[in-house]
């Protein structure tokens, strides 16, 4: 009894300093197909992650068919980036399975322990990835299969409320679950000024076996404008649609708002305006497989692009007036990380990045100290998550909140 007490002393006691000295949390979710949990832990002063605990969502995940195969998890499973968000003080996550959304309240005195708030439905299935307006106070979640589109819910004083008057439908010719990746919708994106909710909808290329015309399919990033502000705002009911490649997300520049970035694995990455002077760039990363996520740093102004196929981010400066790129550095993780989702928080005088990758069930952080400088801190490997875990090879979506 005593050896056990004994035992059981240093893990108790390691919890509450990691609380105390925590500058921050990261989350990720599992999405189990049997019950998805989201992962959170907690950013000790130095970047590196400790241990926090394991929630479960009050939904289940679910898998894009890697056709022929079956449905099962994998990295990649939703086809997307941004399936976990952080908002002002919650933490929200897809339930890919359940057609729903999960909402968490953060305590910043213990942020690695978010408590379930609500559950709220997507009116669609097979639910991918969330946006929120730069104020917080409007989130959008975006549906890829069989009923694809999005809804909208504004923050109310008992919680989030559905915008009916925001709920747009594509009708993309889709399955639920999607089968390979192409041809899905990936990702959903505020404007900063509150102009527009961009939408990231995938080509299909000649090869695709779902792809009945044989010929290349274009992509589009669909621009829905907003009018009004506040209570006010409406939404248009048609959006204009820009040509892209294969893009998975649209991050908007910190310092030059209008200036996106596009990671695509059909080059690499491509570069956009919307509205009255559109333009588009397309840059390309010479040997890239798979490049679907990217995260700006506010330090270095970069982009860090994330190949799932080659396990390299890579640092490109996109020069927002001209849209063109340059690469800055690169970092090659494990031959079998399959690394995904990135996100990356300014701490001052340096920044502090996190990819997730899934093939280890693990995640990597990184210290950016400059433009071309970011250096591996930590490998946090799946022996050292909350031990409630539930592992799965499905791991996916990358937030964090800081104090
Ligand atoms: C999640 O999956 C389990 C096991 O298949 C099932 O019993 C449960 O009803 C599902 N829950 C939701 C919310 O879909
Ligand atoms: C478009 O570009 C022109 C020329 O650079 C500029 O004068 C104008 O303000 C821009 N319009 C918008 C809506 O950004
Ligand atoms: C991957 O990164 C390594 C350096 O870590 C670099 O030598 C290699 O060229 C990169 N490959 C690609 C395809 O970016
Ligand atoms: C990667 O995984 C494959 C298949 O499981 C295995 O054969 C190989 O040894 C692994 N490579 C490394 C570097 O771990």
């Amino acid at each position: 009894m005593l050896t056990a007490l004994l035992f059981l002393l240093p893990a108790l006691a390691a919890a509450a300093p990691a609380r105390k000295q925590a500058i921050g949390a990261n989350y990720f979710q599992t999405n189990g197909f049997a019950g998805n949990q989201l992962v959170a832990n907690y950013i000790a002063a130095d970047g590196t992650l400790v241990a926090g605990s394991a929630v479960w969502t009050g939904g289940n995940g679910s898998a894009s068919i890697n056709a022929p195969g079956p449905m099962v998890n994998h990295p990649d499973p939703l086809v997307s980036s941004n399936s976990v968000i952080v908002v002002n003080s919650q933490v929200l996550t897809v339930n890919g399975g359940s057609n729903t959304f999960s909402v968490f309240d953060i305590d910043a005195a213990d942020p690695a322990k978010p408590a379930l708030s609500a559950v709220y439905p997507t009116f669609g299935e097979f639910p991918n990835s969330l946006g929120a307006s730069k104020d917080g106070k409007t989130v959008c979640v975006l549906n890829a299969g069989k009923v694809n589109g999005f809804a909208c819910y504004a923050a109310g004083a008992s919680g989030w409320e559905h915008l009916p008057g925001w709920d747009r439908t594509f009708g993309l010719n889709l399955p639920t679950p999607p089968i390979n990746f192409f041809g899905t919708p990936s990702s959903i994106t505020f404007a900063a000024d509150g102009s527009a909710l961009h939408v990231a909808v995938k080509g299909r290329p000649p090869t695709d076996p779902s792809n009945p015309t044989g010929q290349l399919e274009p992509g589009a990033v669909f621009s829905y404008a907003i009018s009004g502000t506040g209570a006010d705002a409406t939404l248009a009911a048609q959006p204009t649609k820009t040509p892209a490649g294969i893009p998975f997300a649209l991050v908007e520049d910190v310092s030059s708002p209008g200036a996106f970035v596009a990671p695509d694995p059909a080059t690499g990455y491509a570069a956009f305006r919307f509205g009255a002077n559109a333009s588009a760039v397309t840059g390309t990363l010479a040997g890239q497989m798979a490049t679907c996520w990217a995260a700006q740093s506010p330090l270095t102004r970069s982009v860090y692009l994330v190949d799932a196929g080659t396990n390299n981010v890579t640092e490109v400066a996109v020069d927002p007036a001209t849209l063109m790129g340059t690469v800055r550095a690169h970092h090659h993780l494990g031959t079998n990380a399959t690394i995904t989702d990135v996100a990356i928080g300014h701490r001052g005088t340096y920044d502090l990045m996190y990819v997730l990758a899934p093939g280890y069930r693990a995640i990597r952080a990184f210290k950016i100290s400059g433009p071309g400088k970011f250096k591996l801190i930590q490998r946090f490997e799946h022996g050292d998550l909350p031990k409630e875990t539930v592992l799965s090879m499905g791991f996916n979506g990358q937030a964090v909140f800081w104090k």
